[in-house]
């Protein structure tokens, strides 16, 4: 015998117990996002690698270890996409969208792919629901996205929700700020992990995000990207922070807020729970101003964020999904009656019924224990001397021919409504 395959360590099957909570994601996703003019984009699963270079940047996580990278046999180096906002952003040049009205606003639902260390909550292949506000530098975009996201988390019932906020300003204030730490770290290299001292001049920042005891305690004392914002920047996130305030959305302003990607300038923010383990995190983002130039576009503002599915549900815990009606069910008295019981099925399913029949050789009073275990409204019993059609509600039972089997089922169903 053949030795059994299975999928990939850190993936993981969707399966039919699973599709209903996915499917209400989407649903709530479109509601709320569609209701604020954010309309759908899918962009390719995987993109010139040097997309995601250029536009997550070479110096993060994700282009140095988790991308996967292949040759696609001509020559060109592909990445499976290991997020959406670079992609999302180039779709945005490629189709001229500057010349529509500005922001435009998208939201696309997909999935990702990273080579992390798979663990509960951290997949090698993974969804993200996300929405991208392009054209705009107006904090009420960035304040819009937040609020929308919350709306979402909410709306599928995420537990214990924390939002952190923070803002890293423009490019240049970065860059001079990146020059402070990387010295005030040099100052510290002795107190500092090893892996953060390697990483002093690719990725400062990171320093912030290390459990290493030592360098927690050098961070603690470090130079604060908050305290060197220019005028503008700190009046940008101060009106960020005054309309979530109007809107009455909680929020903790962190200045060692981190994110594992380099695109970011101004505003960032990060929703934890408390439901979650070691992987809190359950959506991310911010804005995005110097994105579109990186990519070869015109100087175009950006905000915008990611929620992973998984962690989603994870954190939203059990709830039971709806389970979809079946309005008739299909019984046969007789093994002969297959081709009638099979037109009766066809029948119904074109009059918009949602119909089943029997296929796994069950005796009558099985497919009478199936039908009520799959909540049939109706059961139709087809025999040699023509049908019943039995109300299951009810109990009420009555003759029928199998040609009149669809209709008297419409009839009952306009009566239940
Ligand atoms: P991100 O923080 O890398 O941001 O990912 C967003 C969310 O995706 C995370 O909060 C987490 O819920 C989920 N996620 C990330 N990696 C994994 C994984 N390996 N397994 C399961 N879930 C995961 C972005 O991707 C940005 N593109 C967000 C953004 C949009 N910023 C601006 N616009």
């Amino acid at each position: 015998m053949s030795a059994r395959l299975q999928a990939p360590r850190g993936t993981f099957d969707v399966l039919p117990a699973d599709a209903a909570r996915r499917e209400e994601v989407e649903a709530a996703a479109r509601r709320i996002l569609g209701g604020a003019g954010y309309a759908r984009i899918e962009t390719p699963t995987f993109e010139a690698t040097e997309l995601f270079a250029r536009g997550v940047g070479e110096a993060t996580d994700i282009v140095q270890k988790e991308m996967y990278t292949f040759d696609d046999g001509g020559g060109r180096s592909l990445t499976l996409r290991p997020e959406g906002t670079a992609p999302v952003c180039r779709a945005y040049l490629e189709h001229g969208m500057q010349k529509l009205p500005q922001p435009v606003r998208l939201w696309y639902l997909s999935s990702f792919f990273r080579r992390e260390r798979a663990q509960a909550g951290r997949y090698r292949q993974f969804w993200q629901v996300g929405a991208e506000g392009i054209g705009s530098d107006d904090p009420a975009l960035d304040a819009e996205a937040i609020l929308l996201l919350a709306d979402l988390l909410d709306a599928l019932g995420v537990r214990g929700l924390r939002l952190r906020l923070g803002s890293l300003g423009r490019a240049e204030t970065r860059a001079a700020y990146r020059e402070e730490l990387t010295s005030y770290l040099r100052a510290h290299e002795e107190e500092l992990s090893e892996e953060v001292r390697a990483r002093i001049a690719l990725n400062p920042l990171r320093a912030f995000d290390a459990e290493h005891p030592g360098t927690r305690r050098v961070m603690e004392a470090a130079p604060r990207l908050l305290d060197a914002l220019g005028e503008e920047d700190r009046a940008h996130f101060a009106e960020v922070r005054a309309l979530l305030d109007d809107a009455g959305q909680p929020y903790e302003v962190d200045p060692t807020l981190v994110r594992g990607l380099d695109y970011y300038t101004r505003t960032l923010f990060e929703f934890t729970s408390d439901a979650l383990g070691a992987q809190s995190g359950v959506a991310g983002g911010g804005r995005y101003d110097g994105l579109i130039a990186e990519l070869g576009g015109p100087p175009t503002p950006g905000c915008g964020w990611a929620a992973g599915i998984e962690r989603i549900l994870l954190a939203a815990g059990e709830r039971p999904a709806a389970v979809p009606p079946v309005d008739l069910f299909v019984a046969v008295a007789e093994p002969e009656c297959g081709r009638p019981a099979f037109r009766v099925v066809s029948e119904a399913r074109r009059a918009g019924l949602s119909a089943q029949r029997e296929l796994a050789g069950r005796s009558l009073k099985g497919q009478l224990k199936h039908a009520d275990r799959l909540g049939a409204r109706y059961v139709a019993i087809l025999g040699e001397e023509g049908a019943q059609v039995k109300d299951m509600e009810s109990g009420e039972q009555v003759e029928a021919s199998p040609e009149d089997v669809v209709a008297r089922v419409l009839r009952g169903r306009r009566a239940d409504r």
